[in-house]
């Protein structure tokens, strides 16, 4: 029996610049350039291993097997390594979270990151950066962004060779802690790929889309500037641009609950209070509110003293994926 086995972990990221639809939807080529940052300390690592014994491909998450499109979306990045390389055998993924998935906290972009490092290392490749993140990107855009460290920038590209992620800072540059208020644990009714393919029926989508590079320009520099003010205002308007697009695409997608929008009035009227935080939300209901990390604990516990916020999950900056056996 021939057997090639690696392990991976990968961090979620949080965008701070959003992508919210593609130019290419079979490819994962998005309609704009994103900017994001690593989670520290939240994970997935994934165990890949090709076993000439195995009849099919097979997907074990926390524990649990799964079948179906979960497995499919697997075995299409499995497939594409199996072109690339000698090995052309099943195999199974045994993959873990440390966090609630399907919740606005990107595991599917930590997910696809390890697999596609796991599953490449584990076939006998060793694939660059950028051939990594773009294996990533096509089982899921956000996960190119969990390939480089700290953080990160996904270029739109020119095609699918170099639609990729890299580091415009590593973690140590700024010390930024994210606090995500979790507002609600249960399975997203949307996903992403779905809300992907109808961004366009937006009015709003080509305006955002104008004005992408201006505000990717002002995050970027506020990042290597370490200008939190100027950080606080770009993240909250990005988020709030792509919510708009949500919220009047066809069918309409309302992410947020109640609890989402009552921490947004917290959190701006402590920073008008003085406490340097802002928001920034995913595809879901969970507020991520970040902080210059000084102020993490006194965050923490504001946070957790709203009604409707059940947990805190408190991460900063992450680094770049990476094997670990
Ligand atoms: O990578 P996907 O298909 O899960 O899309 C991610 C979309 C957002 O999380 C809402 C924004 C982003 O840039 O991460």
């Amino acid at each position: 029996m021939t057997m090639h086995t690696a392990t991976a972990q990968a961090n979620p990221n949080i965008a701070f610049i959003k992508y919210w639809g593609n130019r290419d939807n079979d490819l994962r080529l998005p309609s704009n350039g994103s900017i994001s940052m690593n989670l520290d300390g939240l994970f997935t690592r994934t165990t890949v291993s090709f076993q000439s014994s195995l009849p099919f491909d097979e997907l074990i998450i926390n524990g649990h097997e799964v079948p179906g499109k979960g497995l499919k979306r697997v075995s299409y990045i499995l497939d594409l390594v199996r072109e690339m390389s000698d090995v052309k055998v099943n195999a199974e993924v045994m993959s873990e979270n440390n966090f609630p998935a399907g919740a606005g906290i990107a595991s599917s972009a930590a997910a696809f990151a390890a697999l596609a490092l796991a599953s490449s290392r584990a076939a006998g490749l060793t694939l660059s950066e950028a051939q990594c993140s773009r294996l990533a990107r096509l089982g899921s855009g956000s996960a190119s962004r969990s390939i480089p460290s700290g953080f990160v920038e996904w270029k739109m590209g020119a095609g699918d060779d170099d639609s990729v992620a890299v580091s415009i800072a590593p973690p140590e540059h700024w010390d930024l802690t994210d606090c995500v208020a979790i507002v609600s644990a249960a399975h997203k009714k949307t996903g992403s790929t779905e809300g992907h393919a109808i961004a366009a029926t937006s009015p709003l989508q080509n305006a955002r889309l104008e004005d992408t590079p201006r505000r990717l320009g002002i995050c970027r520099n506020a990042i290597l500037n370490k200008d939190f003010e100027t950080f606080a205002h770009i993240i909250e308007l990005d988020s709030d641009i792509m919510h708009s697009v949500m919220l009047t695409s066809n069918p309409p997608l309302m992410y947020w609950q109640a609890a989402t929008v009552g921490i947004f009035h917290q959190v701006r009227s402590w920073r008008a209070d003085g406490l340097p935080c802002a928001y920034t939300v995913d595809a879901g209901a969970n507020v991520h509110v970040i902080c210059l990390g000084g102020h993490a604990k006194e965050l923490e516990k504001r946070l957790r003293e709203i009604p409707g916020v059940s947990n805190v999950l408190v991460a900063g900056v992450g680094g770049a994926a990476k094997i670990v056996s």
